[in-house]
């Protein structure tokens, strides 16, 4: 960069959750002159202690707001300043059986919160928006077949379809005003961070507490498994050279049955198998996803970096030697960190 060039300020939505924290580790690591603005509503999956490391720099700046309120996305936009923006939109109601129970929370946030920022945004003028979707948008595949950026959508989760509506709304951003954004269609995560409701992290947990673990139903949907850091450096990519208007499928090439995930992790613990427990299957459970990143690999030049014989050890000793972190999670002590840190949530 030369001495007259502005490094772009990023607006990162949703960087106290379990993605949006990790890429803003990464920001930290790769872009250490950026100015990063964190906009999170601070909902029982955003946990400022994802980012404690980073308390104190004065070019990351956290804004307590909600995207669905126009008031408090402009703060956010004005913490941004006038130069140059990038936005990586992580912010969402993001577990699927959460969405059974509820499903108002998902069209808020997901449809509603991601309509206000692109309104916001585009008013404001930026340089590139990063739309973080789901391969879920797809729906469900059989055994053979994978998800391609010209797969029709077909949802069949109140999460997935908020989800899929969100990427309308951005498409139709793109297409009427112009908008500068693109689309990310990303398969399974794990890694360091991800809230203990989701199969890898809750299972980890369960199994060191010698408590059960639950497998829905069969235990042989499949998943095509990502480590959240090559997720985070395929947004980057995507952020630095994507297409306008594209949409971008990111996935691991790295397809496992659940029932061979927890016999995994128990394996890697030490841990009895005698501790799976078969449960009800999740109502409209979806059979199989996998990913067909090749877009993401001959336009951008990323592939995924890691499979699960290196990360799922890595994760599972993530876990282990940060017990203060899980344990606050899992007993609710880490909805008081915020208090602490910056008085009233
Ligand atoms: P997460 O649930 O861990 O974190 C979501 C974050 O968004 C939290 O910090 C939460 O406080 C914040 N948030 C929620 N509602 C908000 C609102 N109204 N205003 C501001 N902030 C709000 O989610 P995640 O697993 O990190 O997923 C991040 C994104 O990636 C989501 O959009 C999700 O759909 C997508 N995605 C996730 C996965 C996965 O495996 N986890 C895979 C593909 C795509
Ligand atoms: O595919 C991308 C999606 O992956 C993201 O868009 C979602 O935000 C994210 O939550 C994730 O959705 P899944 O529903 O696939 O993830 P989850 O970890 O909830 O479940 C993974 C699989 O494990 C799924 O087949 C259900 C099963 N499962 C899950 C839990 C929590 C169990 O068998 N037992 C469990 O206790």
């Amino acid at each position: 960069m030369n001495a007259t060039t502005v490094p772009p300020t990023l607006l990162v939505t949703g960087g106290a959750g379990f993605i949006g924290s990790n890429f803003v580790h990464l920001l930290a690591e790769q872009r250490p002159d950026a100015r990063v603005v964190n906009l999170d509503a601070l909902t029982y999956a955003g946990n400022l202690e994802n980012l404690r490391e980073l308390e104190g720099r004065a070019n990351h700046v956290f804004v307590h707001g909600d995207i669905c309120k126009s008031a408090d996305v402009a703060r956010a936009l004005a913490a941004c300043g006038k130069g140059p923006l990038q936005v990586v939109h992580f912010a969402a109601e993001s577990h699927v059986d959460r969405s059974i129970q509820s499903g108002l929370p998902f069209v808020e946030t997901n449809v509603v919160g991601t309509q206000v920022l692109l309104d916001a945004c585009r008013a404001r003028g930026v340089e590139r928006f990063v739309h973080v979707s789901t391969d879920e948008v797809y729906g469900s595949l059989g055994t053979s077949g994978m998800f391609t950026e010209d797969t029709p959508l077909a949802p069949n989760s109140p999460y997935s379809a908020s989800k899929a509506a969100s990427d309308f709304l951005v498409r139709a951003a793109v297409h009427t005003h112009g908008f500068p954004a693109c689309i990310t269609r990303c398969s399974n995560n794990y890694g360091p961070y991800q809230f203990p409701e989701k199969l890898i992290p809750l299972m980890i947990a369960n199994a060191g507490e010698n408590k059960e673990l639950p497998v829905y139903g069969d235990g042989m949907n499949v998943r095509d498994w990502l480590y959240v850091r090559d997720h985070c450096e395929a947004i980057q990519a995507v952020l630095e050279r994507g297409r306008p208007g594209e949409v971008y499928n990111i996935g691991g090439h790295n397809e496992y049955p659940n029932l061979e995930i927890v016999r995994l992790i128990l394996k890697l613990l030490g841990k009895p198998e005698s501790l799976i427990r078969f449960v009800k299957d999740r109502p409209g459970h979806d059979r199989r996803y996998a990913i067909d990143a090749s877009k993401m690999e001959r336009e951008l030049g990323w592939r995924p970096r890691y499979d699960f014989v290196t990360a799922l050890p890595l994760t599972i000793r993530w876990y282990q030697s940060h017990p203060e972190w899980l344990q606050r999670v899992r007993s609710g002590a880490y909805r008081d960190y915020y208090a602490a840190q910056y008085g009233a949530r």
